[in-house]
């Protein structure tokens, strides 16, 4: 199968690029960056694109399937407005992008919490976004949905640093929900959403991730 892999370079991203290029069910794999890559490997491309400018530079994205991991916090992002567009615009942009190339399968690294009645932006935003993405009908679409996700960051996130803590010295007395979602396990659904399409939308909850 032919794997389009958008967020390649974060911490759940890359580690769903390392499975996709070790998995023999998968050919290829376009992952598009806003920098390069440092990795080659036979069966990646790396388009470099803006992708405030989609759907220019999507002509070739004739994949199979395709794995959205791809998000900003409000800090990078700067403002409400500017993480909507990263966390929200660009996921939708991609999948009608492959949708329109013929591809039926989405795979998106979602939000525990994402729903459009929130009270809180970021799952609100979240919940628009699946709203938006059961709109354009893939046959196969998945949400997998992690609480605080779980690994080592190359820059600093005070916050989740200490909600990590808390959550890992609780994490036997806590419903599994709500305890910490290694990147690696969310990568595991999504790749295996990706590569082994079940018809209709499966949500996968943190329960599931822990
Ligand atoms: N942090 C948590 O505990 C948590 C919990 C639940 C859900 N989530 C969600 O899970 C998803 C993956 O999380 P993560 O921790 O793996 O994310 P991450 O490490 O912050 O990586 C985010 C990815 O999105 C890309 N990206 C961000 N802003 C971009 C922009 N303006 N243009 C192009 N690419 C951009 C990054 O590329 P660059 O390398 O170029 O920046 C990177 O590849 C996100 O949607 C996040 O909201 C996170």
């Amino acid at each position: 199968m032919r794997v389009l892999l958008a967020g390649s370079t974060g911490l759940v991203g890359a580690q769903v690029l390392r499975r996709l290029l070790a998995d023999p069910r998968c050919s290829a794999v376009i992952a598009p960056t806003r920098r390069a890559l440092t990795q080659t490997a036979p069966k990646l491309l790396n388009p470099v694109m803006d992708f405030a400018a989609l759907p220019a530079g999507t002509a070739d994205w004739q994949v199979d399937a395709a794995i959205c991991a791809l998000g900003s916090t409000m800090k990078q992002a700067g403002s409400p407005e500017a993480f909507r567009q990263v966390d929200q615009g660009y996921p939708l942009a991609i999948a009608r992008a492959v949708k329109a190339q013929g591809c039926d399968v989405f795979a998106l690294n979602s939000a525990m919490g994402a729903n459009v009645r929130s009270w809180f932006f970021y799952n609100q935003v979240k919940g628009e976004l699946e709203r938006d993405l059961r709109a354009l009908g893939f046959a196969s679409l998945a949400f997998v949905r992690p609480g605080l996700i779980g690994g080592e960051r190359a820059e600093p996130r005070p916050g989740e640093q200490l909600a990590s803590r808390v959550l890992g010295v609780l994490a036997p007395v806590l419903p599994r929900a709500w305890r910490i979602n290694p990147a690696a396990r969310i990568a595991d659904a999504l790749v295996e959403a990706a590569l082994n399409p079940k018809p209709g939308v499966l949500v996968i909850g943190s329960a599931q991730l822990a």
